[in-house]
């Protein structure tokens, strides 16, 4: 999220140039816009352009020489899961043979990328420094501002104080300053750890689902303690984004060439993929066994609420399995920007519009719109057997009963009668112990 980054470095008085190479973003950028969904980032952007404190450039080499270049290039999923290293290492060759200054990583590299960057830039005079971001979308300028640490890793001390030093004395937060493979490795474990929360809960749900238990008030419990936390805990349709996914592989794929199999991230990621599935055979079976020419609504696209982002969002895997079983879909969603269906998906102005001659609603981002509409004035325009199912604990699920739908849920102790696969045997010697 380089925009943020820059907006913020901005902010604190630095004189900044914003690096884009397309020219379509480029141009949005310097209209006064940014070309996502930013809130906070956007309100800031025009008039830190019109004080003259940002600049845009289309080329590293047109801001050299500069004191820091802080890199934050996307690095997505190869086929094999492995990150794609080529956006960074196109910025790193445009420094070589520059006059030198210090390289700061911003984007998610595989822990050993930094040692063999920084060998490479020290030829050329460049200093080589990791400093993970945490930033989350729609929150990017928000988590800028006020981080919940920083984390600077450099192998000489000079380096890390002097981006440390870039701070000021504005932000009070922890700061950790370390090697440059513990901070690589620091921001892939922490994104693996949230996603790790999301698929034991999803799990868990799962459970509650066969005993008759609501995992809601599993995870308040469990978010009561301290040493758990109550954020993380939402069980649903899953984790989706240009991070999680993209980084759980990632860091799964290097454990693997580095001959370090890690067993419990393997398990989050098909847990993870398992949800989808879960909700679609849910509804196919209350829709008695097949989805051959249903009509069905899809209310929301985006990977989580407050983003126009679709990037690897589970709702799209859903309404792919919807059309692959010949369903006729159409789609509802606030925000979100291009859709990969063209026509064959029509897309609703309203919720209300979409439920319209629908059988079954499927609730996949829990935007707060959802919540608005009046199931009494909605579910009677639906076709029998009108089914609303909830894959984000979104909705009311009473108030669309009473008003005659029949509601399917995640988590929510209603039995659904079915069993996913033959457990495991957790007993000690099946385990190994
Ligand atoms: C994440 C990290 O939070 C951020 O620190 C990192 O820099 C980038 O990746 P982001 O991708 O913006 O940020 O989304 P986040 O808010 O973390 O949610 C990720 C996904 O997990 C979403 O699809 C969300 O719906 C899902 N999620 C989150 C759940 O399913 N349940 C939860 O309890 C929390």
């Amino acid at each position: 999220m380089g925009a943020a980054s820059a907006a913020f470095l901005a902010e604190l008085g630095h004189h900044v140039s914003l690096v884009e190479r397309d020219p379509d973003r480029r141009s949005v950028f310097e209209a006064g816009q940014v070309p996502f969904r930013e809130p906070l980032l956007a309100e800031h952007w025009r008039a830190l352009l019109e004080r003259g404190v940002l600049r845009m450039a289309s080329a590293v080499g047109d801001v050299l020489p500069c004191d820091q270049v802080w890199i934050a290039v996307g690095t997505p999923s190869l086929p094999d899961g492995r990150a794609d290293l080529s956006q960074v290492e196109s910025v790193v060759s445009d420094l070589e043979g520059t006059p030198g200054g210090i390289c700061v990583m911003r984007s998610t590299v595989p822990p050993g990328t930094g040692t063999s960057l920084s060998t490479r830039l020290a030829k050329h005079g460049w200093g080589y420094v990791a400093h993970p971001e945490f930033l989350r979308e729609g929150l990017a300028l928000d988590d800028m501002e006020r981080p919940s640490r920083l984390v600077i890793g450099s192998s000489d001390h000079e380096l890390s104080e002097s981006v440390k030093a870039v701070y000021g004395e504005q932000v009070q937060v922890p700061v950790v300053l370390t090697t440059v493979a513990s901070a690589e490795l620091a921001k892939l474990a922490s994104n693996a750890f949230l996603a790790a929360r999301v698929s034991f809960i999803n799990e868990m749900a799962l459970l509650s689902d066969a005993v008759g238990a609501d995992v809601r008030v599993v995870a308040q419990v469990m978010g009561m303690d301290e040493r758990i936390g109550p954020r993380f805990l939402e069980a649903g349709i899953g984790y989706g984004g240009s991070c999680f996914p993209k980084d759980t592989r990632a860091l799964g794929s290097l454990g693997e060439d580095l001959g370090v199999p890690l067993t419990i991230l393997r398990s989050v990621i098909e847990v993870n993929s398992r949800m989808q599935r879960v909700l679609i055979r849910r509804v196919r079976q209350a829709l008695g066994g097949s989805f051959s020419g249903a009509s069905i609504a899809v209310w929301g696209l985006t990977f989580k609420p407050g983003t126009d982002d679709v990037r690897e969002s589970p709702s799209l895997t859903v309404v792919n399995s919807l059309l692959a079983e010949h369903a006729n879909v159409i789609v509802h969603d606030p925000a979100a920007g291009v859709l990969p269906w063209g026509a064959q998906v029509p897309r609703a102005k309203e919720p209300e519009e979409s439920l319209i001659g629908a059988q079954a609603v499927l609730v996949l981002t829990a935007w707060p719109a959802y919540q608005r509409v009046v199931p009494a004035e909605v579910v009677p325009s639906m076709q029998m057997p009108r089914i609303v199912a909830d894959g984000r604990g979104a909705l009311r699920a009473d108030d669309w009963r009473h008003a005659g739908a029949t509601v399917i849920g995640i988590g929510t102790g209603q039995p659904v009668g079915e069993r996913v696969r033959e457990a495991t045997p957790f007993r000690a010697e099946a385990l190994g112990a």
